[in-house]
């Protein structure tokens, strides 16, 4: 049998993009180094497939898997970021990869080593890249798909792509769902639209897991500070953000936040949060997106901040003897009226920290796509993000309206409709944060957006004084106000009665 795809790496996410492939009526040639899963995928596809012929050819070598899938081969890989790609790449050339060949990576790939990757296997075959969100349930029924790399062989995967992505009501932007197997969602506008050339996915996949850290973090923020100053129960925080799941703050994020709060331990019958250790890991994505925001030159503090909480998070054994040390605040206990007006302060601040952490995601793809010339379509990018994705909000909406009345906005703070939000609540963000502060609770994120929307907002900031310094101990020149911008000045600070003078 011939298969239209050839699949390499049948883990969680593999195993779940073949079975979504074959929903969409696919046949795919499998292999795994593991044996077990290989079985493991052909039985689902005999348990899912009803009185269908199977859909799935289990492959051993890759000779076999080559030789199963129909030319030009389309094969997908879905294997560990990193070297294991490079190893599939090579034994697939061995095991007699031809030329017209595509080989598309989707995993969690550093979007520098698919640049890399793409110009070393030129003319051997193409390396084509997909970076998918979605988790294990988006693979199945439905992730959202970042694509890049050459443009003509985008339009070979497009139907593929488009089949099986996350698709959207395109007037409401909503996601029109179905976890049935077999019963997928075949209407709406799919998640999955070609990005650039290559690397441009993988980068896009890498701001969406840095906007992931954030949104993550500051819902974090929120819980901590109605546990440890409203003194409020897990049942009860697990109420309000199910609450805010009906606003402006729906999403997946809060959604799983209330459903998680209200769960128990089975074992204990606590809260089950109450017996998970309070330390955070990590694979990476955050960390590069920080980087690569220090690299680029766009101020991404919020996302950093939740990189550094996770980092702190970590340290157990050293907060735990810095808690035996140091002091601070003691919260003092709340009446009913002013719980209900620390959560609606705390709803504001987490609307206007989430719309920082988006403008500067988006600030940084702005950045770098252009030093990159890759071209991105803003609108396009958040449309993908509205189903499928970790970080699918309603939200993405208004985002993507924003990019669709000026593709070239600066930044997403100054869409007129994000300027009466934050206007309507930035007040509640404020109060939010000052109480939080005064009663000895972190809240990075918010703080980071907030100070990131002051600074970005002011028409003056104190740099001057820091171009003084910087001239004061290592001549280092600055600009006058009152001079053309690039025109540059040192003052002898020893003898400042002397003049000033232009150095460049
Ligand atoms: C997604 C997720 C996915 C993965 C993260 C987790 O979009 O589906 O982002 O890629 O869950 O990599 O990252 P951490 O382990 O670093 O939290």
């Amino acid at each position: 049998q011939q298969c239209d795809i050839g699949f390499i790496g049948l883990g969680v996410m593999g195993k779940n993009l073949v079975m979504n492939l074959a929903d969409h009526g696919y046949t795919i040639a499998a292999f795994d180094l593991d044996q077990d899963k290989i079985e493991g995928v052909l039985k689902q596809d005999e348990l899912e497939r009803g009185d269908k012929a199977p859909r799935i050819v289990g492959c051993h070598t890759l000779e076999e898997l080559l030789a199963h899938s129909a030319q030009p081969h389309l094969i997908i890989l879905s294997v560990p970021a990193g070297k294991p790609v490079d190893i599939v790449c090579e034994n697939l050339m061995k095991a007699g990869l031809k030329t017209d060949a595509v080989v598309v990576d989707t995993g969690n790939t550093l979007w520098t080593d698919t640049v890399e990757r793409t110009a070393k296997y030129e003319g051997q075959f193409t390396l084509f890249s997909t970076a998918v969100s979605g988790g294990e349930v988006g693979a199945r029924f439905g992730p959202a798909l970042m694509p890049s790399g050459d443009a003509e062989q985008w339009q070979r995967l497009a139907p593929v792509w488009e089949a099986i992505a996350a698709k959207v009501d395109a007037k409401t932007g909503k996601p029109l769902e179905s976890f049935v197997p077999g019963q997928p969602v075949t209407e709406g506008e799919p998640c999955a639209a070609y990005i650039g050339p290559a690397g441009a996915g993988h980068y896009v996949k890498m701001v969406h897991n840095g906007i992931e850290y954030a949104d993550m973090q500051q819902i974090c923020e929120a819980y901590q500070v109605m546990r440890d100053v409203a003194g409020m129960s897990c049942d009860e925080i697990g109420d309000v953000f199910a609450e805010w799941n009906q606003g402006p703050l729906n999403s997946y994020l809060i959604e799983i936040s209330a459903d998680i709060l209200k769960q128990k331990d089975p074992a204990t019958g606590k809260p089950v949060v109450d017996v998970i250790q309070d330390t955070a890991g990590q694979k990476g994505t955050g960390l590069w997106t920080a980087i690569s925001s220090l690299e680029v030159g766009s101020p991404n503090p919020s996302i950093a901040q939740s990189v550094f909480a996770r980092a702190l998070s970590s340290m157990k054994q050293e907060r735990v003897a810095a808690s035996k040390v140091l002091k601070g605040p003691q919260p003092e206990a709340l009446n009913e009226e002013q719980k209900a007006q620390l959560i609606a302060q705390l709803h504001d601040a987490l609307y206007c920290s989430k719309l920082c952490v988006y403008a500067q995601g988006f600030h940084l793809m702005k950045l770098a796509g252009e030093q990159q010339g890759w071209d991105l379509d803003f609108a396009s990018i958040a449309k993908i993000f509205r189903a499928g994705c970790i970080i699918r909000a309603i939200f993405l909406q208004s985002i993507t309206e924003a990019f669709e009345r000026n593709g070239e906005l600066a930044n997403l703070l100054v869409d007129p409709f994000f300027v009466e939000q934050i206007e309507e609540r930035q007040t509640n963000w404020r109060k939010s944060i000052a109480n939080a502060i005064i009663n000895g609770i972190p809240t990075p994120v918010f703080s980071a957006s907030l100070a990131y929307y002051d600074t970005y907002r002011n028409a003056v900031v104190p740099a001057n004084l820091l171009q003084a310094q910087r001239d004061f101990f290592g001549a280092h020149t600055f600009e006058r106000v009152d001079q053309p911008a690039g025109e540059f000045y040192h003052i002898e600070w020893s003898q400042p009665e002397r003049q000033q003078v232009r150095v460049k």
